[in-house]
């Protein structure tokens, strides 16, 4: 069976790595979430002292970034890779509400777009890749056969981070979460550098009211016709 390349973008919280970790599995594919990548480099700002809630070196964290090192290492128990800097699992570190709160600022340097941007495309050179983010329909993977772009209410995305985040002990308020989240829509939207815009050639999907069953079911669709017409 012939493979393709799959694109996800779409706000945050949509989502969007649950989907693509499920297709990956269904469909014997590699999946990425190039959204941990920009959340690792955000974590290594934090680790050296770049960024803090004061101030953002952005200058040394450019003049930084050849030395970071970003791998996914697939985890079997797990069923899929994990995010490493520097050879170390940061799985857990690179989702903290401090990392969320910091990493649409480092994503908005172009510098580390670049970075990031030749790493993901050097990932899907042979295809049977699903990969989420921002901007993979329209910057990483241009040419993708198949774009889908996720999309559900702001609230609806708090909720299911919330609920993410107390389920893992973590003490944050509902009010914080949907800050969060509402913040860096404005920002990953509003920046220079590839903002999240859908691409012309994209299939939306709000799943404000869909179950991930059904989600799958849509997007599994889609694929099978997709492939076949390829
Ligand atoms: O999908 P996520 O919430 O883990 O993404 C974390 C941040 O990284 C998000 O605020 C936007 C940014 N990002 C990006 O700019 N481009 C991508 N391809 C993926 C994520």
């Amino acid at each position: 069976m012939k493979k393709i390349t799959i694109a996800i973008d779409g706000f945050s919280s949509t989502g969007k790595s649950t989907l693509a970790k499920q297709l990956a599995k269904h469909l014997g594919y590699v999946y990425v979430d190039t959204g941990a990548m920009y959340r690792a480099i955000a974590l290594f700002a934090m680790q050296n002292g770049y960024i803090s809630n004061e101030f953002f070196d952005k200058e040394t964290l450019i003049a930084s970034l050849s030395s970071i090192k970003l791998q996914f290492k697939f985890n079997t128990d797990l069923g899929f890779a994990e995010m490493y800097l520097n050879d170390t699992n940061v799985e857990n570190e690179i989702r903290t509400i401090e990392v969320s709160s910091f990493v649409s600022k480092v994503a908005e340097i172009s510098e580390v777009r670049a970075k990031l941007v030749e790493q993901q495309k050097e990932m899907g050179k042979d295809k049977g890749i699903v990969m989420d983010g921002r901007d993979i329909g329209t910057v990483v993977f241009p040419d993708s056969e198949l774009k889908i772009f996720m999309t559900a209410s702001a609230t609806t995305r708090a909720q299911r981070r919330f609920d993410e985040l107390t389920e893992k002990g973590g003490d944050v308020s509902f009010e914080e979460v949907l800050h969060n989240v509402e913040e860096r829509d404005y920002i990953d939207t509003h920046r220079d550098n590839s903002p999240l815009v859908r691409a012309d050639d994209a299939i939306e999907i709000d799943n404000s009211y869909l179950s991930r069953e059904e989600q799958f079911d849509v997007v599994l669709g889609l694929v099978n016709e997709t492939t076949e017409a390829n």
